[in-house]
């Protein structure tokens, strides 16, 4: 299960997670990572559009917390990705920033963690060198997906 922010305009057009611009990027992530988009579930944090995208405030993610977490514990995922820093801050309970939590292990109630870089981040950092936003990604997706097949 994948965790994001919040919807942008598609998405609340729509009512569903990541299907703009930065969906289309994350579908292509997974890909790369020989993941199929359609075994994941995709959430995110807020469940209403920030107005003009900006970062959802604490008590909005307050607000929307319990849906999440139903979320989480109905679908029993085999491992959480959180998606930016938003995701990862909120389910980890951290203030660490992406930087330092992208590519590591955590549990959330016995569920295993993992963090990687927001689409959209990738969207603005478009270099591909060594060490850059996409390229790290690139190495989380292959992480990610050896721990997808090493989990029943
Ligand atoms: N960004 C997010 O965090 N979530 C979406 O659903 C779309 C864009
Ligand atoms: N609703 C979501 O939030 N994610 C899905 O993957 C499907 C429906």
């Amino acid at each position: 299960m994948f965790v994001g922010e919040g919807p942008g305009a598609e998405e609340d057009a729509s009512g569903l997670a990541f299907v703009g611009k930065a969906g289309q990027l994350l579908t292509k992530i997974l890909s790369s990572g020989d993941i199929d988009r359609e075994s994941a579930f995709i959430a995110n944090v807020v469940k209403c559009r920030p107005p003009e995208n900006r970062t959802p405030l604490p008590e909005e993610m307050m607000a929307c917390g319990d849906w999440l977490e139903a979320q989480l514990l109905l679908l029993c995922p085999k491992i959480i990705v959180c998606l930016g820093s938003v995701a990862a801050k909120w389910i980890l309970k951290t203030t660490e920033g992406i930087t330092s939590l992208r590519g590591r292990w955590f549990d959330w109630r016995g569920i295993q963690v993992f963090a990687m870089f927001h689409p959209s981040y990738l969207l603005r950092n478009d270099s591909r060198s060594k060490g850059s936003p996409k390229d790290l990604t690139w190495h989380d997706v292959q992480e990610l997906k050896k721990r997808l097949d090493s989990t029943r």
